[in-house]
């Protein structure tokens, strides 16, 4: 098992060597490696059985480092990074040659954000390299949004988890890319559309083939247990099911298979606790899981996004 603490020079020490760490971020946490030690990221693509041609996110700590992995920042683009970074935005820019193909999966633009979680800025600015950090869950099952979610999925393979708490926000940040003064979501996220438009007209981004839209692989986030969205349907009578409810629970289904994701109504709190109740959801070997929708506003695209891919499989 993994050893979970704040011990920093641990985390140096080993990262320094081409070890991965697990490492708390405000959307979610992040399986780390020296982003310029293809060695090191290769481990991280082994560990969470990830397939090689979906790209990495580099994560940096200052406008500086963004600008030395990149070919230059459009007014747009820095205008975007000063809104919102350090935070939940994923910019995808023009790569220079410093960042390996590896990183990108062969992409010519590489993303890369600022994350805000105090622990893990102060261990970039003692790095020399900036890190890859995919979500700490092997591939296509659920993001870990506490240190015990990285050590029940991935803690046999890896030395240490950074313990930074329970994630802020709990979902993970929005990918874009700026074009011809436009902002194209490839991955909707923590950060909305309400805020991204704020700075200039935001769409989906086009799918143009594999390496431009690699996020969206048709399910992930995924259950063990068949899993559906929940509109009103009538449910099986035969089977002990698991709920996720928005603000209430369903009558017809006893209370303690239910799990309430805001009572109040809060978004930000349902964010906060998507993952951590799908993981709940998980462990209690419900037959099913049914996920209600949440209101398709703000930061509920996202988590309506999230419902959607995990229910992929079986809808
Ligand atoms: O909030 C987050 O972004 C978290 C925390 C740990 O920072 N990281 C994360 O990484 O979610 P990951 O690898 O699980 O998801 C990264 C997403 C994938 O959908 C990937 O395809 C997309 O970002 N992505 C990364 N680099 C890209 C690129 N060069 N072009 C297109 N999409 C890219
Ligand atoms: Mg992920």
């Amino acid at each position: 098992m993994a050893a979970i603490s704040q011990d920093l020079a641990h985390a140096r020490t080993l990262l320094m060597r081409g070890q991965p760490v697990a490492i708390p971020t405000e959307t979610v946490y992040g399986l780390a490696a020296n982003a310029l030690d293809e060695a090191a990221v290769i481990r991280t693509y082994d560990i969470k059985q990830r397939p090689r041609f979906n790209p990495l996110i580099v994560h940096a700590h200052s406008l500086a480092q963004v600008e030395a992995y990149s070919q230059g920042l459009s007014t747009l683009e820095r205008q975007l990074l000063e809104a919102y970074a350090p935070g939940p935005l994923t910019l995808l820019l023009p790569k220079n040659e410093r960042v390996p193909d590896l990183v990108t999966a062969g992409s010519p633009l590489v993303g890369i954000r600022l994350p805000r979680h105090p622990l893990t800025q102060a261990l970039l600015r003692e790095l020399p390299f900036p890190l890859t950090a995919p979500s700490a869950n092997p591939f296509g099952k659920i993001s870990p949004t506490r240190p015990e979610h990285v050590q029940a999925q991935l803690g046999g393979q890896i030395e240490l988890i950074l313990d930074g708490g329970p994630c802020e926000l709990g979902i993970e940040s929005t990918v874009v890319r700026v074009e011809a003064g436009q902002i194209h979501v490839f991955r909707e996220g923590a950060l909305t559309r309400e805020q991204l438009s704020q700075h200039a007209p935001v769409q989906a981004a086009p799918a143009r083939g594999p390496l431009h839209a690699p996020g969206r692989v048709k399910y992930h986030y995924a259950p063990d247990v068949p899993t559906y969205l929940y509109r009103g349907q009538a449910l099986p009578t035969d089977q002990r099911i698991g709920m996720l409810c928005f603000q209430k629970t369903k009558p017809g289904i006893p209370p303690e298979q239910q799990w309430v994701l805001a009572p109040n109504g809060d978004l930000s709190e349902a964010g906060r606790q998507l993952f951590r109740y799908l993981n709940e959801l998980n462990r209690e070997g419900f037959d099913a899981i049914y996920l209600e929708p949440v209101p398709e506003t703000g930061i509920g695209r996202a988590i309506n996004e999230k419902m959607r891919k995990a229910a992929a499989r079986y809808e």
